[in-house]
């Protein structure tokens, strides 16, 4: 999932107040100072040590454990390959429990089927009312009903781990947690596992330990597929973290972005001013910039494999992976290629779309955003890539572009005038061991 971060008032992006009277060098200075903030923050709060009733349970790497666990992979799992990867906690299907686990009185299991409008509709409502939302409640993430079907439904998912708790008399829904297959990449090594997503708890039931039955019972039927290990992320800190990526967001809307409360007109600048900062291309400068197509797939895909082999965690794709996710589908997913004159594939970059409504504002409904997804350039500076694909995104009507500082964003985001969000995302790996990763090392974004 996405963790919903807005524009901080530290540094955005346009409260690029000061930089753009700053020279080059000392731009690159402040970022500089701003990323060793921040992670020195980061790895303070990825050291807390408070307990954790139901994660402390859970085969999830600790600190404390560390030490164990190293033990654990050296005297055992893994002899023949690297010695800092591999499960926390052997197991096989015949140990899993056959049961499910049990719901608290009134209340029962029930799948959802999202090819069924009906079923669509329950659990697009749950999250629009109840899932993630900004420290100040203004903003909740509003996935759509299209989005929500191409997220659950990759080759190979099964409707048995869309998992959700409804009440037995009336069929409300009251929690929902989804699980879909992912082979991933960890340090060289390839694991089945799973992305956990949309770990959802209706209000009224929050705080009565329903989120770790929730957990519970969807690893219960991945293990009995024989996954024994998964990955996820969020915004909270809990055991298990691998590394903490953080959000930064470009405005591209600005006067509505200020409208809602997103972000504010830095101290010195007018709005005139900041809305011409934001300006992004009308036009795309990269040679033979266009929508990705089917005829593209085979060599998009090659392109972002070649590409992704760099980082320490990514998903291995197949070709029919990679098309289900990037090819372009309607207030999904938006990609684009450029290509040598023999349709070689030679530069690719891709958003996803993700509004969130506006909570308590009296005339915008919504703020659409962009989610920068995966990004390769090879003949031209990826930051041009980046510029050309902010310009597609207004055209298509988004508000704002976010993007993680993960793989090689770094190398454009202070210069496309992106400013840095109010949260961390942390990404987690269930019962599977794996060095800290930071953020330059992640090949990995989850929707
Ligand atoms: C996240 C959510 C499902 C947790 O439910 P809750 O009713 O607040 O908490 P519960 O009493 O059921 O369970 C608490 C346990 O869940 C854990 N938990 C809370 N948020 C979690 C998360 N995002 N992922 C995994 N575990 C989480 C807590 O750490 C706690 O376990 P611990 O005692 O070992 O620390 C609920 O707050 C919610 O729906 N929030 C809005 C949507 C959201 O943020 N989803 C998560 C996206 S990553």
């Amino acid at each position: 999932m996405s963790e919903f971060t807005k524009s901080s008032t530290a540094s955005t992006g346009d409260s690029s107040k000061d930089d753009s009277k700053l020279s080059l060098t000392e731009q690159a200075r402040l970022a500089k100072i701003q990323e060793a903030v921040l992670r020195a923050r980061l790895l303070r709060e990825k050291k807390d040590t408070s307990s954790h009733k139901f994660w402390d349970t859970q085969p999830v790497a600790r600190d404390a454990l560390q030490d164990d666990i190293s033990k654990q992979l050296e005297a055992a799992t893994i002899k023949d390959e690297k010695k800092t990867t591999g499960y926390i906690k052997e197991q096989t299907v015949e140990e899993i429990r056959k049961e499910p686990y049990p719901l608290p009185a009134g209340f029962e299991w029930c799948v959802l089927d999202v090819n069924n409008e009906e079923q669509l509709d329950m659990m697009y409502n749950l999250l629009n009312r109840n899932y993630v939302e900004d420290d100040d409640n203004m903003f909740r993430f509003d996935y759509s009903r299209d989005f929500l079907k191409w997220a659950v439904c990759p080759p190979g998912y099964k409707v048995d781990l869309h998992l959700a708790v409804r009440a037995q008399k009336t069929g409300k829904l009251f929690g929902v947690i989804t699980a879909i297959p992912q082979a991933m990449i960890v340090d060289g090594v390839k694991v089945e596992m799973v992305e956990i997503n949309f770990l959802c708890v209706h209000k009224k039931l929050r705080s009565k330990r329903l989120a770790p039955v929730l957990i519970k019972e969807i690893t219960r039927r991945v293990n009995l597929t024989g996954v024994f290990s998964a990955v996820y992320t969020a915004g909270v800190v809990l055991p298990g973290s691998i590394g903490c990526a953080r959000y930064y967001h470009r405005s591209i809307q600005f006067k509505k972005l200020v409208e809602v409360g997103f972000t504010r007109v830095p101290n010195n600048q007018t709005m005139a001013t900041a809305v011409k900062l934001n300006r992004v291309p009308a036009q795309p400068i990269t040679k033979g910039f266009r929508a990705m197509e089917e005829r593209d797939v085979v060599g998009a895909h090659k392109l972002l494999m070649d590409y992704l082999v760099s980082f320490k965690v990514y998903p291995a794709l197949t070709v029919d992976e990679f098309r289900h996710w990037i090819l372009p589908k309607d207030k999904v997913v938006n990609s684009y290629v450029s290509t040598s004159a023999d349709g070689t594939v030679e530069n690719l970059c891709s958003f996803y779309h993700l509004p969130s409504s506006c909570v308590k504002h009296p005339t915008h409904s919504h703020i659409y955003a962009a989610y920068s997804y995966y990004n390769v350039a090879t003949t031209v500076p990826l930051k041009q890539l980046m510029n050309d694909c902010l310009g597609q995104a207004k055209a298509e009507g988004q508000d704002v572009f976010n993007a993680l500082n993960v793989m090689e964003n770094d190398k454009f985001l202070h210069d496309l005038r992106f400013g840095m969000g109010d949260g961390n995302l942390n990404y987690y790996l269930y019962n599977w061991h794996s060095p800290d990763v930071q953020p330059e090392e992640i090949g990995l974004v989850l929707l």
